[in-house]
């Protein structure tokens, strides 16, 4: 028997843009929100420079939206830039409201209270707002506590969504795979909101945690939504080079308080790429690196801060000097070694201003989303920034309309009735490999049109296999990834191969120029792409 839970407000995912949204819908609500791993385990809790926000007196809205439109290449969406940029000061006070400790300015006793802003890559002032390089962990823990403390709110960890059910031409609720028991559940609920982060993990060489699968992205495009310009993959032009290193970013903000780029004969080589320097948009500067590293064949390049006091490294810096410091580097007193990583997924499941989907009842928010903010390179610390706004905008709405929804149909029952144990769980393992190698050769920071069609038809024989294993075998969270990240990889070869251009993020030697007009990729299920 298929275990059945019911709830007004279905959310999955638990990083800032679920927390945040659930935590603004009425206690009136029963809310179930759901996370694959323990609640602070997304990506959110890794940020480390700081949420974007117009609070320094010099800044404007303007300036912010000038800055992202820039960034964007032509493709952002003016309407939502100047949404997310005009709520960014709301948002920070209702962060500090539930309790987020931002870094303060050191003068703050005789000024009164003032933030500290760092900057970053495309941003023309000082803007971003932050706790030393922690930021998403205090955002995490703070936002976690409050739904933890909260009644109207069950939270579900281990559990992972499998699929949406849809009746009545809605979104009722979703399939969950509960990782203890190995059984998989019904959820039901009037409104659905994927929250379930990027799909960086796409790549063997990623910033993000485990669990960076675009499951919300695959599920949405099964159940029949849209998704948009899932060819704008970007990778962060710094993470620790170091083999005991794992997933480790090197935060932007490094750059934004003087660190240099070197190459291994200490050259420092951004001021050849672009007049902005380190300070260029996280797209220059990445492809510089890679353009540098292939040159020389170097595995790796530098970033040097020593210039700055320890204590001020200390104060402003201490993970990245703590988790340096371990694997035996001093970055007071020695560059550190760096290469550009998988980071972040700009593109996503496409929705309007209160976050719907095409589904309706069905929500997307934060990284999962296509807002048309990002365009076709995301500005640093622009991406908390959206998580909060449009979780705050994807409840009202959901609060307005909570009254005219009708109870969920009963769904069927999950079948487990003809599949049985997998025997060889190695062809999980190696496809998840080959999937992750072929995705970073070949739909990596330079394209081609050629290594997209090898990548088109490495991907249609895994999901052949992928689908002929889901088929037979119990469903795990490891298939139930691999399934998703294959799914999403294929749209992603897909919405690279339909941009014939380069823009942003997507640069391609077949075409290196940008067309005159920009446009969005967007792709719908069961329609070929032009
Ligand atoms: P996440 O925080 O990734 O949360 C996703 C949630 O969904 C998790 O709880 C996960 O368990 C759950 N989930 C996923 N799939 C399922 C499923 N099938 N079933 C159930 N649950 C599921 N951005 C900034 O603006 N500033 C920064 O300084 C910054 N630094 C960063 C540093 C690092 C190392 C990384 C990786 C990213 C950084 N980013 C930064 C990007 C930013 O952190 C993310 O874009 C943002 O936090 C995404 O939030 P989210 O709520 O959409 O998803
Ligand atoms: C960083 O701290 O460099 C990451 C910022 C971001 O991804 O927005």
């Amino acid at each position: 028997m298929t275990a059945v839970y019911e709830h007004d407000v279905l959310v999955i995912g638990s990083g800032a843009a679920g927390l945040t949204l659930a935590l603004h819908l009425s206690a009136d609500y029963r809310v179930a929100l759901l996370s694959k791993a323990e609640l602070n385990q997304g990506s959110t809790y890794w940020a480390q420079g700081g949420m974007a926000a117009v609070l320094h007196n010099r800044d404007t809205v303007d300036s912010h939206v000038a800055d992202t439109l820039a960034a964007g290449a032509g493709l952002c969406h003016r309407d939502a830039v100047e949404f997310t940029v005009k709520n960014s000061r709301h948002c920070v006070e209702w962060l500090v409201s539930q309790g987020v400790d931002f870094d303060l300015r050191q003068s703050a006793d005789q000024r009164g209270r003032e933030f500290h802003l760092t900057r970053e890559g495309g941003h023309s002032h000082r803007r971003i707002i932050h706790a030393a390089d922690r930021t998403g962990r205090a955002i995490s823990e703070v936002l976690s506590d409050r739904a933890m403390a909260s009644d109207n709110i069950t939270i579900y960890t281990h559990r992972t969504a499998v699929d949406l059910v849809v009746g009545d031409g809605r979104c009722q609720g979703a399939y969950i795979l509960d990782q203890t028991t190995g059984h998989v559940e019904l959820f039901q609920a009037k409104s659905v909101v994927l929250a379930t982060g990027g799909a960086s993990k796409v790549y063997l060489y990623t910033s993000n945690p485990d669990g960076a699968s675009g499951d919300g992205i695959a599920m949405a495009w099964r159940a029949g939504c849209r998704v948009a310009n899932l060819e704008f993959n970007q990778f962060h032009p710094t993470c620790l080079y170091h083999p005991e290193a794992k997933s480790f970013l090197v935060t932007e903000a490094i750059r934004g308080e003087g660190g240099r780029l070197l190459l291994p004969d200490g050259h420092r080589f951004m001021p050849d790429f672009d007049s902005r320097g380190e300070l260029a948009p996280r797209d220059v500067v990445a492809r510089a690196i890679d353009h540098e590293m292939k040159r020389l064949g170097a595995d790796c390049l530098f970033l040097d801060i020593s210039h700055q006091s320890k204590d001020f490294l200390r104060s402003h810096f201490p993970t990245i000097m703590e988790r340096c410091a371990e694997l035996g580097i001093d970055i007071s007193q020695e560059p550190i070694p760096v290469v550009p990583a998988a980071h972040y997924t700009c593109g996503g499941i496409l929705v309007d201003q209160h976050s719907r989907t095409d589904l309706s009842g069905l929500y997307a928010v934060g990284e999962s989303s296509c807002t048309g903010l990002h365009g076709a390179n995301r500005m640093a610390s622009n991406s908390l920034l959206e998580c909060i706004v449009y979780a705050e905008s994807a409840a009202n709405h959901i609060i307005e309309n909570m009254h005219r929804i009708a109870a969920p149909s009963i769904a069927p029952a999950w079948d487990e009735s003809q599949v049985t144990d997998s025997d060889e769980d190695v062809v999980i393992s190696h496809n998840w490999d080959e999937l992750r190698r072929f995705m970073w050769d070949y739909v990596g920071i330079v394209r081609t049109d050629k290594r997209l069609q090898r990548a088109l038809h490495r991907v249609d024989l895994l999901q052949t296999e992928i689908a002929d294993y889901y088929g037979n075998y119990k469903v795990s969270n490891d298939l139930l990834e691999l399934r998703n990240l294959a799914m999403v990889a294929e749209l992603m070869i897909r919405c690279a191969i339909s941009r014939q251009e380069s823009r942003g993020l997507h640069y391609t030697l077949d075409y290196p120029q940008s067309m005159p007009v920009a446009r969005d990729t967007i792709l719908q299920p069961g329609v070929s792409p032009p």
